[in-house]
């Protein structure tokens, strides 16, 4: 995909698709499109003055230009009401777009966003329509035989401008790499449990560390033993696939630097273990390790904009099967910090993970964590699809976190932590039991995960909701969303000083 600017005052460029934005309240064609609109008989002012064209947030409709016009088509696009317009409109209006573009078989467009939308600046818009452009191309399809639709047709993509601007080119840099990191998430996510093992998502792993210069650690099934991870193990006891914990650190910053850790649920498959689900929907559970996934794609992000600061990703990947050698309801297992749990339910197997993961992560030095993962179907019930679940021990590094969100219009609602719920999972046998009944659910079990966080500022997503999307929206596909990538790639360049 060629995806880059141009100067182009007069709308003359020649290309298969060229895209126009329109406002929702202005009634107009704007100044600059005057003269272009008369080349096209007005069929622009004639849209708009009857009413056939609103410019609603994403409507479509397509002008064939018939020559009078070097681009063969008018992709025109709503904007929606000027006051409601931001980022996230430019992302939405440019997958819309382009995701037109490309059923009608066009294989050049071009964006003309810039101009004439107000508030915004260039750098960021430029970025978003970067983004939203390859966001809403995406599709899963690697496992379709046909060859029809396999890739996008669309392979040239101009961002117009009336004025030479070097800030464009800027933003599609890191539009591109926001992108794709988050295309490597949805792609992680999608993929079929038998062919994404915990072994080959290590290996995607490792290709994502030496392509970033990354140093890399993969621990095995003994090395958890040796250290003494007894939650992790006990996820990884029922299944044949070897369990494998890796750890990338990008260096950054400098030595005495923050070091922000990033800890991923890494389930390639959640079957529930012997507190088995039900079988309706346990397909989905191919992608319980969507946490680890937006982890590694935020490090694709970072390995490629290089913000000055560390990070450590720390991915905890394994199966949760039932078998004969199976983690069983009732056992008591002890947590590498030395903490007891008692298993009460072996499908509340992700914060047994992730206790572990914590763990080492504050072993390798990690002064800020962030631990993302599908943790709770109770989740889905407070918060529906669209917004991610928070919970914090320090309200300082919430707030940060929040305003990363902000920054990359994802959606995110903190839960309260009241010592009260704590209470919900002390166990009468053990430290902590990893179940604190049916009320609360994703509050105790984010709270389970914060007893290994001690001290260190920490917060906990809850992505279970938002990970996955029955239907595709705006630029979301269907599938893997990819969810929380952009998240963390503000969070660490913020904390750049
Ligand atoms: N991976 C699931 C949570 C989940 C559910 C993610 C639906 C995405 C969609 C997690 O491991 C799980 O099974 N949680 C249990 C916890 C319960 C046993 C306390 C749940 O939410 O039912
Ligand atoms: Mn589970
Ligand atoms: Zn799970």
């Amino acid at each position: 995909m060629i995806i880059k600017s141009q100067k182009d005052n007069s709308r003359n460029i020649v290309v298969d698709a060229l895209v126009l934005g329109i406002y929702e309240d202005v009634k107009s064609v704007r100044e600059d499109l005057q003269i272009l609109d008369e080349k096209i008989g007005n069929a622009i002012q004639s849209l708009i003055r009857d009413e056939e064209f609103k410019g609603k947030n994403s409507e479509l409709t397509v002008i064939h230009t018939l020559g009078k016009i070097p681009a063969k088509k008018i992709i025109l696009v709503g904007l929606g009401k000027t006051k409601d317009f931001n980022d996230d409109t430019v992302r939405k209006v440019a997958a819309t777009a382009i995701r037109a573009a490309n059923k009608s078989k066009c294989k050049t467009v071009a964006f003309d966003l810039l101009n004439g939308i107000t508030n915004l600046e260039i750098k960021k818009s430029s970025q978003c329509i970067c983004e939203g452009s390859l966001l809403g191309l995406y599709s899963f399809n690697k496992y379709k035989t046909n060859n029809e639709n396999k890739q996008a047709y669309v392979n040239e993509i101009y961002i117009l401008t009336n004025e030479d601007n070097n800030k464009i080119e800027e933003g599609i840099l890191v539009g591109e790499a926001l992108a794709k990191g988050t295309i490597l998430a949805r792609d992680l996510v999608n993929e079929p449990a038998n062919h994404l093992t915990p072994t080959e998502m290590a290996n995607i792993a490792n290709k994502v560390a030496k392509d970033n210069g990354f140093e890399i650690e993969i621990l095995e099934r003994e090395d958890l033993d040796r250290l003494g991870m007894g939650c992790f193990v006990a996820v990884t006891q029922g299944t044949e696939q070897p369990p494998k914990l890796v750890v990338l650190k990008y260096n950054g910053g400098k030595k005495d630097d923050e070091v922000l850790a990033l800890v991923g649920k890494g389930l390639t498959f959640d079957s529930g273990g012997i507190s088995i689900k039900p079988s309706a929907g346990m397909e989905e559970m191919k992608g319980d390790m969507a946490g680890a996934a937006a982890v590694l794609g935020a490090m694709h992000t970072i390995g490629k904009l290089k913000p000055k600061i560390n990070v450590i990703a720390v991915l905890g990947l394994c199966e949760n099967m039932p078998s004969g050698r199976a983690i069983k309801p009732g056992d008591v297992v002890t947590s590498m910090a030395g903490k007891t749990v008692e298993i009460i339910n072996t499908d509340a197997e992700g914060r047994l993970v992730l206790a572990d993961c914590m763990g080492y992560a504050k072993k390798l030095g990690a002064t800020k964590i962030v631990d993302l993962a599908t943790l709770t179907g109770a989740c889905l019930v407070a918060l529906g699809t669209t917004t991610t679940a928070l919970i914090t021990n320090n309200e300082e590094w919430m707030g940060q976190l929040v305003k990363a969100a902000n920054e990359a219009n994802e959606m995110v609602w903190q839960l309260p932590s009241y010592p009260e719920y704590g209470e919900l999972i002390k166990s009468s046998i053990a430290d902590l039991k990893n179940t604190g009944g049916r009320y609360a659910g994703t509050i105790t079990a984010g709270l389970f995960i914060g007893e290994f966080a001690g001290e260190t500022p920490w917060v906990h997503m809850d992505i279970a909701g938002t990970a996955w999307s029955a239907k595709e929206a705006g630029y979301s596909a269907k599938g893997g969303t990819g969810v929380a990538v952009r998240t963390l790639y503000y969070l660490a360049r913020n904390l750049e000083n």
